[in-house]
Parts: structure tokens; C-alpha cells; sequence
């Protein structure tokens, strides 16, 4: 299911691309000379401009204003700030609802959604389509040879507010949708719909709806056929702007800024349109595990661009106002993320937003520059002391990546359907399975990838497959794992992954269908344990390189008991209690040079480190340095033909010393800590290191 339909620009760096979304529409002109001196200041080289600008430029349809944004575009350029130039198109203007009530969306329960905040639209209406064409046909002629237009910013975070508008023009538009996958044939859209069940068989293609509020359960492929479909109306309107902008300016690259793991969107598809990836990061400071989760969603941009450098398009300088409540960043910890971002193939690292607003909704969320000025403020000797130290380190890093042999297979429809309701058990979902597989590699600061299922896979020694629930015929991805494990790889799959088809019609014949072969065993039936139910595991003679300390350690697991019937499969693991006393819990399989790995419940954490690490360890590979690192120091490595970089970055509070003895030979292109004595580095705390390799 690749969906390359362009190709897109190659677009080679020749720096870290540093600044903010800039709203110079919020304040009087006489402070943009100010803006232009601070921006200089903190060596800002890039500014998102004019993504909430539309009711500015065009106050009244087809009447524009663009004398205000001529000057911003010339100081900028005079001052040698690029922009990354909005479409305007994410927040009409009030008038347009005025003018056609139906471009406004509609909720799930029939509720209209009206002006007032931003991203009313719906993504099917005629009306709103036309003129979001008209108004970026108008920004991309005005402003196709001004010497400040770096890049495009289409829209702004697609499907944040509104991700699925059931209004009647999205019915509509949903038939015609539901016409073309089924080639026009409402017999073949029953047969996946799976309608001859309670009653649902359509006989017209205008009796189809969304799946709005129903008595109960919708039916499952309408549901998921709604979110492909939801996915897809909002990706239109992405690839309507881009057309015209890559008419207009064909060698100017575009990009829209994506929100990490973001279930609606099924960003393999969206990223497959874009030249540059880019992601908006808001992770929690209160919150232990967001450097874990900054990590991810670092990783999944760089995946989603195949590796290519992606930017970091927002993130806060110190606090959001969404939350309950909105910690600060402490001091070192927003430079501290920045470097993970660089680290995990970033080559851009830009905030929401320049100067901190005065009015409106978002008048409590950080800027570079705070409402109390920058006079001895914190944040701006921050953000300005970053990007004066990026200046002189970035020539080193440009267009280098991080290199991966771990590949973990994600996919967006799977996601969908593996949450739809009426399943064994709604206490699994994606994104937990998905972190018992990623806590452990983090912690021991092994690199993965992210791969869709038809990705190519030969670039892996090790493959790991979380709860991929739904396989679609397309992808081959059977024998293509089947060739995987047989030349010598490594793969390690979950409970309740290879369950259904591309309809969501259950794969017959055994679980996990496809993989039965490649598994060496058949799961004959689920027994899903409710919170605070656990089960314990004995590892048998072939798992006991798996023992803690202790051989034999009974190590617990939840969640999920899946009744296993060996067929080839040897067993790591059995259950010790309840009716699956006994039988086999974890196996693994000899399949032609390689092995593949079956987790049929939710080990512990402890049992998962060691399975990975020891699957890592067969496969040769290894983290960036051998020695023993300290709880909560994060290691990463970017390479390129030149060289690598390994950037060593302590999320805790506290100094750390980290043994630097395995390797050879280093320099350090960036540190904390002063002098570097004999093989080891100290970090203060929220401190980091880059050596050079
Ligand atoms: C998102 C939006 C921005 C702003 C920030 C606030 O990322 O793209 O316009 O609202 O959130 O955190």
C-alpha cells in the first residue's frame, strides 16, 4: 500500500533550521523592527508565518490585503530570516460560514461546530475547498519569487480539533469515496461490510451513512472504512494546496506539521505527499516518561521521511495552556529536548511561538520572547543561548541520520481496527503494546525504526511486530516476513496480531493465520484478564537465558492469555496458574536461519527487557556504548558519510558520570561538563554531550 504518487524534492541543508510561528498580525508594526533585532539576537533563520492569518488577508471574499504582509516578508528577507510560508487555510474567517453555513463541520451526535475558535471547516465542503484553492493560488503567485520563502506550511495540524465531520456533505462525499474502493459495486461493499449480519444489507448507495449515533455497536468495516475515509477527506484537501503550490513553485518544498502518533491521520499516507516531515512536540515536564515519549515521536517522524532529516516545527520555549495544568520546562530541559530532537535526525527545531500573545486564547503559552520582555529573563537567555550554540556546531551534524537495525512494524489501519469496539478485550491498545516493545530498547538506548508493513526489510536484523492486528492481502507481508526470519533474522511478535483481514473479517483457520507457519503454532483461544488479574510464567529449560538472577523466577504477566498449540514452536515460558497451567506462554520458533518469537500474553517489564535485549544480542546488535550508562542518560547516534555523532543526553536533575571506556577513539564536539577526564564525561543535570566519532 505505498501511496507515492510524487516525488519529492531532495532537500539538502545548509543549516539547523532555528525560529518560531511568528504572528506579527497580533501586534502594531512598530514593534517588528524590535522582532527583527531579538531574532537576530537568538540566531532565528526560520519563521512559520501566516498560519492563522486568512481573516487578515482576505477580510472579505476576494478582497485582499497584502500590504502588511509584503512588509513582514521584506524585513525578514532583509534581515535574512526565511519563512516557511503558511497557506493561511487552517482557521477561516467568519464570513465564509456566513456565506455557506454547510462549510461548518458537524460532530458525531448532529451537532454543528461554529466560529468562534479555529478549524471549522468541513473537509468535503465544495464551498470551503474553492476558496482555500482561491486563496492559496493568490499567497503562492504574490509571493513565488520573494527571496524569504524558504518552504510551504499547508494548513496546520490537520485533524487536530476535528478529525471526522459527519455532517451531510460528508455523507456524500463518503459514498462517492465508499464507490471508488468498491469499484462501484454495492454487492462487493456488502461482502466487506459483512452486512447479511443483523439486518444491514444496503440496496441503494444513498442508504449509506456515516457511522453517526446508532442504539449500539456500528458496524465494524463501516467504522473503519469512515476513519480511511476521514484519513483521506482531509489529506484531499492537504493535496488540493499542494498541487498548486508545486504548479506555482515547483522547486519550493512543503510540508504540514504532523502531531507525533496521531491515530486519525494515517500519516504513512499523508508522509508519502510531503517533501519535509515535520511534527509539533508538546510533551508534559511533569511527566516521568515524556522524554520517552519525545523519543518516539522523534523516531516515527524520521521513519515516516525514511530517514531523511525532519523539523521540528513547535514546541513550547516553556510552558503550554492547554493542559489542567501547565509545568515549565526546568532550566536545561527545553535546550536538553532540542538535542534529543537533533539527535533522532532533526535538522530543524523551531517553538509555538515567537512573542508570547497579549489576547486570546493562548495568552498563557510560552514564546521566545515572554510577556515580561527579555531583561533578564530565563527563557530568552535560553532560547537565545541555543541558537547562537547551534551556529557553531551545525556544520558538523548537517544531513546525517540515525541508521537503525531494529525495525518495529506500525500501522495506522491496524491501529484503527485493533481499537474498534465489541473486541475480546478494549484494555489493549496501540500505543501501550506499542511502548512495552519501546520502553526497554529506550532504556538500553537501542535504535529503532519504524516501518509500515510493506516496507522493505532487508536493512534489519531484528523486526518486531506489536499487535498487528489487521493484515491486508496487498501488503504480502507473510512470506515477506517468512524470507525475513528464514535468511537469519530476528523477529518477535504479540498476542492477538495477524486477526483479520482488510474488512476486518477474522482470518479462519487458527490464529494467527498468516503467521502460523513462520510461529511454529496455532492459538486456539484468548483469555483476556481484567485489571489487576495476573498470571504467572515458569521458563522452561530453552528460556532460561531469559532468568533473572534467579533461574526459575516466576515472572508475572496480564493482560492477555492467549491458549497456544504447538506445532514446531519450542516454549520459553507456560503459564503457572488458572485452566492454562502448563501450556506454552512465550515460544520460539526455528524458521529456515532465523528465529521468530511469539509473546502470547503481556510479560512484565522485566521479562520483556530480557527477552529484547537477548533477541538484540543474537542478532549482533548493540547500543552505541557498552558500558553501563546511568538510569535516565539517553544515548543516539547520527551518521553520515564523514562520520557519527553520538549525542549523550542526561534527563536527570542530577549530575551523572558516564563511562565513556568502550570507545576508541572520540572528540567531544559539544559538552557540559569543561574538561573531559580519561574516559568519562560528566553531565550536570538536563545536561548533555555530542562526541564526535
Ligand atoms: C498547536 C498549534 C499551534 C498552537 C499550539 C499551542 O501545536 O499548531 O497553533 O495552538 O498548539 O500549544
Amino acid at each position: 500500500m505505498n501511496d507515492q504518487k510524487f516525488k519529492p524534492i531532495p532537500v539538502k541543508y545548509d543549516r539547523v533550521y532555528y525560529g518560531a510561528d511568528y504572528n506579527p498580525d497580533q501586534w502594531p508594526e512598530e514593534i517588528w523592527p524590535e522582532d527583527m533585532r531579538l531574532m537576530q539576537a537568538a540566531g532565528v533563520n526560520l519563521v512559520s508565518l501566516g498560519i492563522f492569518s486568512w481573516a487578515k488577508i482576505e477580510p472579505r471574499p476576494e478582497h485582499y490585503e497584502w500590504a502588511w504582509l509584503d512588509r513582514i516578508m521584506n524585513l525578514l528577507a532583509e534581515n535574512g530570516i526565511g519563512v516557511n510560508l503558511a497557506t493561511a487555510t487552517a482557521s477561516p474567517p467568519p464570513w465564509m460560514a456566513k456565506l455557506d453555513i454547510d462549510t461548518l463541520p458537524v460532530n458525531q451526535a448532529g451537532a454543528r461546530l461554529w466560529p468562534g475558535a479555529r478549524q471549522q471547516f468541513c473537509p468535503s465542503s465544495p464551498t470551503f475547498r474553492l476558496l482555500a484553492q482561491r486563496l492559496v493560488r493568490q499567497i503562492a503567485t504574490r509571493y513565488r519569487h520573494h527571496p524569504a520563502l524558504k518552504m510551504w506550511h499547508v494548513g496546520n495540524e490537520y485533524g487536530c480539533h476535528i478529525s471526522e465531520c459527519y455532517s451531510d456533505t460528508s455523507a456524500r462525499a463518503f459514498r462517492e469515496w465508499l464507490k471508488k474502493r468498491y469499484d462501484c459495486s454495492l454487492d462487493a461493499m456488502n461482502q466487506a461490510w459483512g452486512t447479511s449480519f443483523w439486518s444491514q444489507a444496503y440496496s441503494d448507495w444513498d442508504e449509506i451513512n456515516p457511522p453517526r449515533l446508532a442504539p449500539t455497536f456500528c458496524n465494524p468495516t463501516q467504522q473503519l472504512d469512515w476513519k480511511r475515509f476521514s484519513s483521506d477527506a482531509l489529506l484531499e484537501c492537504f493535496e488540493m494546496e499542494a498541487r498548486i503550490l508545486r504548479e506555482i513553485t515547483p522547486d519550493v518544498p512543503i510540508t504540514t506539521n504532523f502531531m507525533g502518533l496521531f491515530k486519525p491521520l494515517d500519516y504513512w499516507k499523508w508522509a508519502a505527499q510531503e517533501d519535509i516531515i515535520s511534527n509539533d512536540a508538546y510533551p508534559d515536564p511533569s511527566d516521568p516518561a515524556s522524554p520517552m515519549d519525545a523519543a518516539m515521536a522523534c523516531d516515527m517522524m524520521r521513519s515516516l521521511g525514511n530517514c531523511k532529516p525532519w523539523i521540528l516545527m513547535e514546541q513550547t520555549p516553556s510552558q503550554v495552556n492547554w493542559r489542567n495544568v501547565n509545568a515549565l520546562k526546568r532550566p536545561g530541559q527545553m535546550r536538553l529536548w532540542n538535542y534529543q530532537a537533533l539527535g533522532r535526525g532533526a535538522n530543524g527545531l523551531m517553538y509555538f511561538q515567537w512573542r508570547a500573545s497579549k489576547a486570546g486564547a493562548e495568552k498563557y503559552h510560552g514564546g521566545m520572547v515572554p510577556h515580561i520582555g527579555t531583561e533578564n529573563s530565563r527563557v530568552w537567555n535560553e532560547v537565545a543561548g541555543l541558537g547562537q550554540e547551534l551556529k557553531r556546531i551545525e556544520p558538523a551534524l548537517l544531513n546525517s541520520t540515525v541508521r537503525p537495525k531494529i525495525g518495529i512494524l506500525f500501522d495506522w489501519e491496524s491501529w484503527w481496527a485493533l481499537e474498534l469496539d465489541s473486541k475480546p478485550s478494549s484494555e489493549v491498545t496501540m500505543l501501550s503494546q506499542l511502548k512495552a516493545y519501546y520502553a526497554p530498547l529506550y532504556q538500553n538506548n537501542l535504535a529503532i525504526e519504524f516501518v509500515p508493513p510493506w516496507a522493505d526489510l532487508s536493512q534489519f536484523k531484528v523486526v518486531l511486530v506489536p499487535n498487528l492486528y489487521l493484515i491486508r492481502d496487498e501488503d504480502d507481508l507473510s512470506p515477506r516476513l517468512e524470507k525475513f526470519v528464514s535468511e537469519g533474522g530476528r523477529l518477535v511478535m504479540s498476542f492477538f496480531s495477524g486477526i483479520t483481514d482488510q474488512n476486518e473479517h477474522i482470518r479462519l483457520g487458527g490464529y494467527p493465520a498468516p503467521f502460523r507457519k513462520l510461529l511454529g503454532l496455532r492459538v486456539a483461544e484468548f483469555q483476556p484478564y481484567v485489571d489487576g488479574q495476573h498470571n504467572n510464567l515458569r521458563l522452561l529449560e530453552a528460556g532460561q537465558d531469559l532468568a533473572a538472577e534467579k533461574a526459575e523466577t516466576a515472572y508475572s504477566c496480564n493482560l492477555w492469555n492467549d491458549l497456544i498449540d504447538l506445532e514446531g514452536a519450542e516454549v520459553l515460558a507456560s503459564y503457572t496458574q488458572d485452566f492454562m497451567e502448563g501450556q506454552a506462554a512465550l515460544t520460539r520458533h526455528q524458521f529456515g536461519q532465523g528465529f521468530s518469537y511469539y509473546l502470547g500474553t503481556q510479560p512484565e517489564a522485566g521479562l520483556m527487557e530480557r527477552l529484547l535485549l537477548q533477541v538484540c544480542h543474537e542478532a549482533g546488535v548493540s547500543a552505541p556504548l557498552q558500558a553501563n550508562v546511568p538510569a535516565g542518560v539517553e544515548l543516539v547516534r547520527r551518521e553520515n558519510e564523514q562520520g557519527s555523532f553520538l549525542f549523550i543526553l542526561n534527563h536527570n536533575p542530577a549530575m551523572v558520570q558516564v563511562d565513556l571506556s568502550g570507545l576508541n577513539e572520540y572528540q567531544l564536539l559539544l559538552g557540559d561538563a569543561g574538561e573531559l577526564p580519561q574516559d568519562s564525561l560528566k553531565l550536570d543535570g538536563f545536561g548533555l554531550a555530542i562526541l564526535s566519532l
